[in-house]
């Protein structure tokens, strides 16, 4: 994808399920890139993409960075940064993809792990952007890509404090856009339904009644990344990825309407 040839782009979580299509997408696309991902990573995965888990022989110079650092956290946020003003390179595009989920009803999920949520999920985020932001501005571009969820639109029991923080990132991108579109940059939120990367094995506390999804219904991190990056190439403020994201997306447009209608017919609200 021609848009992304040359660009230095920034991926969190890129060590994850999405973030190993981002690399090897962006890759392809001759796009340069800067890595971060939790410490806890940095175990299996050393140098400077010498034993990256995607295929870069012959691509090394296009990985500018592997950066560890714990996004849970504000020292965590400021290393990256500091990290990547160390290399003295410009940035074009932010993929904010870092994110963390445990499920259960929210009285039995440890009240410090709710706030974790939040903080990974949505706090890093806005500590990023004010980081990084100036910068963009000064240069009159860039492009920040977020990756919400269809729990992001849709209030979702079970992971509630996920859901929060989704619902979070999408007002926070849409209302920051207000502000940066006359700066020339660019915003994409992303609401992926469930696909099959290691967060759907994250952690359950209690007893949660989550029944299991056919496997149909989870979509492939890969499509979900080609359709991220084919929406933020046309410039898409929302990203839909796969049926259940945009059939979800407009359910939730429709809805007022479907209600009036069931009035309409007899049916109670
Ligand atoms: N998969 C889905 O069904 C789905 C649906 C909608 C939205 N999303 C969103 O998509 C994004 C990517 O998730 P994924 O599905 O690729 O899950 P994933 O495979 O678990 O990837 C998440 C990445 O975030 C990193 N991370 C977690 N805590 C961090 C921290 N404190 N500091 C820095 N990095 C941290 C993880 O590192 P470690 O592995 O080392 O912890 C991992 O590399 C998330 O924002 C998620 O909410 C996913």
């Amino acid at each position: 994808m021609e848009y992304y040839r040359g660009k230095n782009i920034l991926i969190t979580g890129a060590f994850g399920g999405f973030g190993l299509c981002f690399i090897s997408q962006l890759l392809d696309s001759g796009a340069s890139l800067i890595l971060c991902d939790a410490p806890q990573s940095a175990i299996p995965i050393r140098g400077r993409g010498k034993s990256l888990p995607v295929p870069v022989s012959g691509r090394e110079k296009q990985i500018l960075s592997v950066i560890w650092a714990d996004l849970s956290n504000a020292e965590g946020c400021n290393r990256l940064y500091e990290e990547y003003r160390k290399l003295g390179k410009g940035v074009d595009i932010i993929i904010h993809n870092a994110g963390i989920a445990f499920g259960g009803e929210y009285v039995d999920i440890p009240p410090e792990l709710n706030e974790k949520i939040i903080n990974v999920n949505l706090i890093s985020i806005m500590r990023l952007n004010a980081l990084f932001l100036p910068e963009l501005i000064r240069h009159r571009s860039g492009h920040l890509i977020y990756m919400s969820s269809v729990a992001g639109f849709v209030a979702t029991p079970l992971a509630v404090s996920y859901s929060t923080s989704k619902f979070g990132v999408r007002s926070f991108a849409m209302a920051l856009h207000g502000e940066i579109r006359k700066h020339g940059i660019r915003t994409s939120i992303v609401y992926p339904f469930f696909s099959k990367t290691s967060i759907l094995n994250s952690q359950r506390f209690g007893n949660p009644q989550i029944s299991t999804l056919p496997g149909f219904c989870a979509t492939s991190p890969a499509d979900v990344v080609t359709c991220t990056l084919k929406g933020a190439k046309k410039g898409r403020m929302h990203i839909c990825p796969g049926f259940f994201s945009k059939v979800m997306w407009l359910a939730v447009r429709l809805h007022p309407v479907i209600s009036a209608q069931r009035k309409i017919q007899g049916y109670s609200s």
